[in-house]
């Protein structure tokens, strides 16, 4: 009887700047024996995060590429980390909190094949402080998307929407662990589904 040759897992870069608790999500979902992506590298633009020691804690490299050290110069920050994905041979780049605006460069040159997580309904409230203004507008509810990354800050196709209730007397704080739950089990199971889809095109 022939035996099913097992498909490599998808090769994920995850991008970070603070405490990565979404980027915990994505790499244990990743360690099921049958997931179809793997988290093969964490970068952070930040120095001692708490992501980084979660991921190292969880057998994943994690190096960080400060901004800092670059200036202005933010083409030349996004080069030195996408020398480190190509090195890693990293097929899909998922967005975990990382904190800074791309550069068109690093858009086109992972168009199609970046992803990111922002906490709201998208389109609406895109940006910061989210849940502030979810609370300001009256919303009955709250939630999380996960969107392909293009120009456009927290623009580009939906791939995923989970939806909370916002309950009465909440404030931003406890809206956002309400959301996070929710980005926890959303972002691997999107990430899963646009992993087998294959990506493929090389860098
Ligand atoms: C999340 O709320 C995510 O939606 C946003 O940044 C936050 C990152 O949180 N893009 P964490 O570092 O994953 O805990």
């Amino acid at each position: 009887m022939p035996t099913e040759t097992a498909q490599p897992k998808t090769r994920v870069a995850v991008l970070i700047s603070g405490s990565g608790t979404n980027m915990a999500s994505l790499i244990a979902a990743g360690q099921v024996a049958d997931a179809p992506y793997e988290v093969a590298v964490v970068v952070s633009n930040v120095a001692s995060v708490a992501g980084l020691d979660r991921a190292r804690a969880a057998g994943v490299e994690a190096l960080t590429v400060e901004h800092g050290s670059y200036g202005k110069d933010r083409e030349a920050h996004e080069r030195a980390i996408d020398a480190l994905l190509i090195q890693h041979k990293v097929e899909v780049v998922a967005l975990a909190g990382y904190m800074r605006l791309l550069t068109p460069w690093l858009v086109q040159k992972w168009a199609g094949r970046m992803i990111n997580i922002h906490p709201s309904l998208l389109p609406l409230y895109p940006g910061l402080n989210t849940h502030a203004r979810a609370l300001e507008s009256g919303d009955a509810e709250a939630g999380c998307t996960v969107h392909v990354v293009t120009e456009g800050v927290d623009e580009g196709p939906v791939l995923g929407q989970a939806r909370v209730p916002i309950l009465p007397g909440d404030t931003p704080d406890a809206l956002a662990e309400r959301v996070k739950a929710a980005e926890h089990r959303l972002y691997p199971q999107t990430l899963a589904a646009f992993a087998k889809r294959r990506p493929r095109s090389g860098p």
